[in-house]
């Protein structure tokens, strides 16, 4: 087993750190002539133009993945998204049109059976059901009308890392292209953000240098009894699943919140000394989220801050900062998620959790 964790002393770290690789092998192949290209997964243009909108239904982590990937197709590309968990999906009669609906079946595994159930139930109703799977072969991937592979590897710690990030940079993909075909994109435009997603890769690995900050932010969480997370937009999206990696791995109770309804009840839980990881790389919202982080802080709130390094005056607001590089807001998320995962990884580290095995988790749910 430690030849298999390859010098990291837990998979979950080992997994973090394959991010910028994992990201490139699942990108690359998909992009043709600096455009987003699924010919590799046999689907073409013609394939995806008709759909009118995108259902995603996915469990857990690979659910976080359709949050982003709903901010992103409806901003881009003006597509209307839903996010359903397939446990509720299956069970409440789903209203679909075959002719215009797409459901996007997200799973790492390909073998959860909320998830499987899902695309057998949208299949049946002849919806063109698509799968965005890391494991080859497995039974969503064989089952889908359609794959696109995520290139991952083995994913081996219960907590899913890089498989994240990978279905995310599916949806980036998938956005674009969409963007394209709908008219709300011109080549130029798409060029643009195709190349911003390519220059992702070397940012990530900058961010998984320095993982000295995040074990000194990590003693700082370690005793918390609740944590709370948020953020707006896509940030938003991240706090779920920073929120979710925290509570997996560590036992500690956390919380994610749109910052926006801070006010309409989580702000009467917040007492001296609650840790609030706010995140903040959302331009266009930020100075919303900043008067969210006042809201907070006058409460007592001990507050981390997520931004990017053009943010200023930020130690007035908040008691830590992790700056992280500034991109175009639209790829934030895809450099503010490794942070997340090594402060929820260090802090289990330092309550002396079991990181890859947490209790009562399992890494594939095959049982209702
Ligand atoms: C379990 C795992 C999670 C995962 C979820 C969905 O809860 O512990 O990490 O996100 O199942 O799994 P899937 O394989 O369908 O992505």
């Amino acid at each position: 087993e430690a030849a298999q964790k390859g010098g990291y002393p837990h998979f979950m770290l080992k997994e973090i750190h394959e991010q910028p690789t994992a990201f490139h092998n699942t990108v690359s192949p998909r992009i043709v002539d600096g455009l987003p290209n699924f010919a590799c997964d046999k689907i073409c243009d013609e394939d995806l133009r008709r759909f009118e909108r995108v259902v995603v239904v996915a469990c857990g982590t690979a659910m976080h993945s359709g949050y982003v990937g709903q901010y992103l197709i409806e901003r881009l590309a003006r597509l209307p998204v839903t996010v359903e968990i397939a446990s509720e999906f299956r069970y409440k009669n789903p209203i679909l049109n075959r002719d215009k609906d797409l459901v996007i079946i997200v799973s790492q595994s390909g073998e959860t059976a909320d998830t499987l159930a899902a695309l057998r139930l949208a299949k049946k109703q002849g919806v063109f059901v698509l799968g965005i799977v890391n494991v080859v072969g497995s039974s969503i991937a064989r089952e889908a009308d359609a794959v696109i592979y995520t290139w991952a590897g083995p994913e081996i710690a219960v907590a899913s890392t890089k498989a994240y990030t990978v279905q995310i940079s599916v949806m980036y993909l998938l956005a674009i292209k969409f963007a394209m075909l709908r008219g709300f994109a011109d080549e130029a435009f798409a060029r643009e953000y195709t190349s911003n997603l390519m220059s992702v890769e070397e940012h990530i690995a900058e961010i998984l240098k320095d993982s000295q900050s995040f074990q000194f932010y990590a003693s700082k969480l370690q005793n918390a009894h609740d944590l709370f997370y948020l953020g707006r937009g896509l940030d938003y999206a991240l706090a779920m699943e920073g929120s979710l990696k925290l509570k997996e791995i560590t036992y500690i109770h956390s919380e994610a919140y749109a910052a926006g309804e801070l006010k309409h009840g989580p702000i009467s839980l917040i007492v001296d000394g609650t840790p609030v990881i706010a995140l903040g790389t959302q331009k266009s919202l930020f100075e919303k989220m900043a008067s969210n982080i006042k809201e907070v802080k006058s409460r007592g709130a001990c507050v981390f801050l997520i931004c990017d390094d053009t943010c200023e005056n930020t130690a007035q607001i908040a008691d830590f900062v992790i700056k992280l590089p500034a991109l175009p807001e639209i790829f934030m998320p895809l450099l503010s998620v490794a942070p997340l995962q090594l402060l929820a990884y260090y802090t289990s580290i330092l309550r002396g959790c079991d990181v890859d095995k947490p209790r009562n988790l399992a890494k594939s749910v095959t049982v209702e």
